[in-house]
């Protein structure tokens, strides 16, 4: 059945790479996860935001994310799946989810104050723990786009604070804010200027603090420029996009970083191939056509980040 994170981390440490945390919200998304990870014999997390359970309905969701189990089981596959709530803003949610079955939830608290956020995590995890539930808390604020000068307006994670906050809540892992942010446009550049670096000086200081913690990375898309010229070349305006650097994330999965989230760059995979089949096939009109393509390229960028960035492959 589904796993929680426990050992898939406690692996992750010791091997010094990451485990994905895919997001889905429909059969094919769920598909190329899962095919994906059994062809590069990877752990994983699929997980599911408040968006998702709203626009896929909660009840097919975790029964798709048991449908996933038992496809990679009856493809001979024993890779560890783990079902996350992504981003969960209230205990009542976080524990719909835990009733229900998901193996481990995500509390974000990262907006309210260090005691509230504190108290609201510690709830979360006394209740997740009697059902065997991993948590994840978050410190820091992630960047956004609409920020002016985002350097100044996020709020990196304060190393001083994890300690306190990890033997405080109980959680199993903390997302940290290092200079990462949600979505498509995650720097806002000037003509010539490059992505700035990750803080791993912030990293650094977090991993003193809380030895062998595990750590997670959240907007940690690349935005691959390859998709943004397909999308845009067929009649898309993405102008801008940028993400993380996968060099970065290599350099971030050696670390105590143990789960990266993706959830972008699969986002534009499957509007790039959409897009290109529609150009290029006008007369076609049935899903399966140009969903199938989305799906096939999206197996291919899940097998990739397994290999080339993560370091999951083969860690089954
Ligand atoms: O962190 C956000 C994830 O990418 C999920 O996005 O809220 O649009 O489902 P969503
Ligand atoms: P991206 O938007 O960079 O894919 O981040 C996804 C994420 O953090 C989900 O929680
Ligand atoms: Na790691
Ligand atoms: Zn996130």
């Amino acid at each position: 059945g589904l796993v929680n994170t426990k050992q898939m981390f406690s692996k992750a440490m010791a091997g010094k790479y990451a485990i994905p945390a895919y997001n889905f919200n429909n059969l094919e998304q769920l598909q190329a996860i899962v095919t994906a990870c059994v062809e590069t014999d990877s752990p994983v997390i699929i997980q599911v935001s408040k968006g998702a359970r709203s626009y896929a309905n909660e009840t097919m969701l975790r029964y798709m994310a048991m449908g996933a189990v038992q496809m990679a089981r009856e493809a001979g596959s024993k890779i560890p799946i783990c079902l996350h709530l992504d981003h969960g803003d209230s205990f009542e949610l976080c524990k719909s989810c835990i009733d229900s079955g998901f193996s481990s939830v995500m509390i974000d608290g990262s907006h309210l104050p260090f005691d509230e956020n504190v108290a609201l995590t510690k709830k979360v995890v006394e209740y997740a723990r009697q059902h065997d539930v991993t948590v994840e808390g978050e410190l820091g604020v992630l960047a956004g786009i609409e920020d002016e000068v985002s350097a100044e307006h996020s709020t990196y994670t304060k190393p001083e604070e994890v300690e306190d906050f990890v033997k405080k809540t109980g959680v199993d892992s903390l997302a940290i804010s290092i200079g990462t942010s949600h979505g498509a446009y995650k720097f806002k550049l000037k003509p010539g200027e490059s992505v700035p670096p990750l803080r791993f000086d912030i990293l650094d200081e977090c991993e003193k603090r809380i030895p062998g913690f595990p750590i997670v990375l959240h907007g940690a898309s690349s935005v691959l420029p390859e998709y943004v010229e397909l999308i845009n070349s067929y009649g898309g305006k993405m102008d801008g996009a940028v993400g993380v650097p996968e060099d970065q994330l290599r350099k971030a999965a050696a670390s105590a970083v143990c789960k990266i989230n993706i959830d972008s760059d699969g986002r534009l995979a499957v509007t790039a191939k959409i897009r290109e089949y529609f150009a290029k096939d006008p007369k076609e009109f049935d899903p399966r056509k140009y969903l199938g393509e989305a799906r096939k390229e999206l197996i291919n960028l899940i097998k990739h980040k397994n290999q080339t960035v993560l370091g999951s492959a083969g860690n089954a």
